[in-house]
């Protein structure tokens, strides 16, 4: 079980003041089996209802594996690629699937990929602001998951992701376990904010 004083923070370190839930969170690997409430995680599926969409599709879809249930469970495990092994302990595992066309049109949406990812990141945040850590992992075998969670031809799986509370690193496989004591690290803010022209940093 974890003890609180192994926690790891790796809360960002910022050039210019950012909201706490932002700079705190980070894809953590050493999930605890403890089970998560269900209040829980449905105010984690709640944040990702209430992300903007183009068009408000919401062309996302949220398939959920819980240790309530072992054998579907062992399924949504079965996806996961070896590099990924970490996330079996977790006791909330979900496939995100989005859907390609708009549904009243049923033209293909090209930004169907980037709701995904604004609704994903929508439920990280709260996860953390539960007290819990989560990690995305596009690290597993889509035409494995396509059929296992069955999903309908018009949605592309997305990606796997572990929900859970945070263990001590100890815990981890060893090859993780170096890599989660290191900082967390981003491109300088003139790489990828630009004053009028590509390649002429903000600052
Ligand atoms: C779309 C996506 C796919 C990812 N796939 C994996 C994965 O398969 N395995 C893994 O260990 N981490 C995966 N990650 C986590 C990233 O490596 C991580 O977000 C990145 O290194 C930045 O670290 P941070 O989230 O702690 O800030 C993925 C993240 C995203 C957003």
């Amino acid at each position: 079980m974890s003890s609180r004083k192994n926690l790891i923070s790796k809360k960002a370190l910022t050039n210019f003041p950012i909201h706490e839930i932002i700079a705190k969170r980070w894809s953590a690997r050493a999930f605890s089996t403890k089970p998560v409430e269900k209040s829980k995680l449905l105010s984690i599926l709640e944040a990702a209802r209430w992300a903007p969409s183009s068009r408000n599709e919401q062309p996302w879809g949220y398939i959920i594996f819980t240790d309530a249930n072992r054998t579907e469970m062992d399924k949504a495990r079965s996806v996961l690629l070896e590099i990924n092994d970490y996330a079996k302990r977790a006791p909330i595992l979900i496939c995100a699937i989005t859907k390609k066309t708009y549904t009243d049109t049923a033209v293909y949406n090209r930004l169907h990929f980037h709701d995904l990812g604004a609704a994903n990141e929508n439920m990280f945040l709260e996860s953390f602001n539960q007290g819990l850590i989560m990690h995305e992992m596009g690290g597993f075998d889509r035409e494995k998951a396509r059929k296992v969670f069955e999903v309908p031809d018009d949605y592309e799986v997305g990606i796997m992701i572990a929900i859970g509370y945070q263990d001590s690193h100890e815990i981890l496989p060893e090859r993780f376990k170096e890599k989660a004591d290191l900082p967390r690290e981003r491109k300088p803010l003139s790489e990828i904010a630009f004053l009028e022209k590509i390649g002429n940093g903000i600052i």
